[in-house]
């Protein structure tokens, strides 16, 4: 059994380290989407009652982008002190904290400064563990990695999943243990390595794979496609041949492209040198349209269009036969999410779908029924 918020009792003066992902999407220092954080407030909320004071871990991005705007997004709703000092000088956070009231969130800087998380160093989990009583796991998305705050802390403290991490395995185990037919699979996005592997194994347990995205250049680069000057990544090509040898495995057959400046759809096998494919076009929109109709479940991670830069046309048509499908849906994947919420014009989730805060994690776990975060989180 997981461990949850329920199993913790009401104390004082004692502290809860938290590993939150506040991995959200950025533009000019803006957050486009807050979600993710917004997810975490219940369990945040929940432990100041029983009287903890919260410290958050968090990272954003690869690099060494700052949680500042982060901060300052919290501090619309709690009392915020942003750390930036050195994470393992223990003592030294304990006195800042010590120095502030108890309902003060601590917020440090992104966790991904220091190259002991990703490493997971037994030296830095157990600096991490000395700061705080309990460890909170509320980083679903995160909770497939192998690193210091996922799996390194909770060796140390007693260890409790968080409101929303519980959520997300309540409603994704059933989908794991009993898997209805058909069963469609649509993969979108970016991150192919990551997602090469789960590839497999959906091949494995679904019906019909959808492949689209940036992910659908590298198939169409493969079977010898013009891709122009399309967003291609490379080194793939021993999985590609494996995986496109399954007659489950569906590629779109138009797609829009960007040719001299001007959006223009064309057969996949007509994309002209200096093209940029931005999308799936409508025919194949229609095609997959038809396999909706006829799931019972649909997993889809990653939108199938270039997001950022606005095509979203392909996306929000799928998200609109899947709202009055009679199939069960899981989205997962931070962009798809975000589209998703905007066609069904609400926060809450349509009924037969339901918005995970995970990408990558989320299809882990729907493949393996567990994730390595989640392990350490049981009696
Ligand atoms: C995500 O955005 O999927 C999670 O935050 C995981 O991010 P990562 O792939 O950089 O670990």
């Amino acid at each position: 059994m997981m461990k949850t918020l329920k199993d913790i009792k009401k104390t004082k003066n004692v502290r809860a380290l938290v590993r939150v992902d506040y991995n959200v999407p950025f533009k000019n220092g803006k957050i486009l989407d807050t979600r993710r954080i917004d997810a975490s407030f219940e369990t945040i909320k929940s432990l100041h009652k029983k009287g903890f004071q919260t410290l958050l871990i968090a990272h954003l991005g690869d690099s060494k982008a700052t949680l500042k705007p982060v901060a300052k997004y919290l501090s619309k709703y709690f009392k915020i002190v942003f750390i930036t000092e050195d994470i393992k000088n223990t003592e030294k956070i304990k006195n800042l904290c010590s120095q502030v009231s108890q309902d003060t969130i601590i917020l440090f800087e992104n966790i991904r400064f220091y190259q002991e998380e990703k490493e997971n160093s037994i030296v830095f989990s157990k600096a991490l563990a000395r700061l705080a009583d309990i460890f909170v796991n509320e980083a679903f998305p995160e909770s497939h990695r192998k690193y210091a705050s996922i799996v390194g802390i909770p060796k140390y403290l007693p260890s409790y999943a968080g409101v929303q991490l519980e959520k997300e395995i309540k409603m994704l185990s059933p989908l794991f243990t009993n898997k209805k037919h058909p069963f469609l699979f649509i993969l979108g996005g970016a991150k192919f390595g990551t997602k090469i592997p789960l590839l497999k194994k959906f091949i494995d347990i679904s019906d019909n794979v959808v492949i689209t995205g940036a992910i659908l250049n590298s198939f169409y680069k493969f079977v010898g496609f013009e891709v122009g000057d399309s967003v291609v990544e490379g080194g793939y090509e021993k999985e590609i041949k494996k995986l496109i040898s399954s007659p489950k495995i569906l590629l779109p057959v138009d797609v829009l492209v960007v040719r001299s400046g001007a959006k223009k759809l064309v057969m996949a096998n007509e994309v002209q040198k200096g093209d940029v494919i931005v999308d799936i076009g409508k025919q194949s929109v229609e095609l997959i349209n038809q396999k909706i109709k006829k799931s019972k479940i649909i997993i889809w991670n990653g939108p199938t269009g270039w997001y950022e830069k606005g095509f979203v046309g392909a996306t929000k048509s799928l998200a609109q036969s899947i709202k009055t499908s009679k199939a069960f849906a899981i989205v997962g994947g931070g962009d798809t999410g975000a589209v998703i919420e905007k066609v069904l014009g609400e926060k809450e989730n349509s009924k037969n779908i339901f918005v995970s805060t995970g990408g990558g994690a989320t299809l882990e776990y729907l493949a393996s029924g567990t994730l390595v975060g989640v392990k350490y989180l049981k009696d």
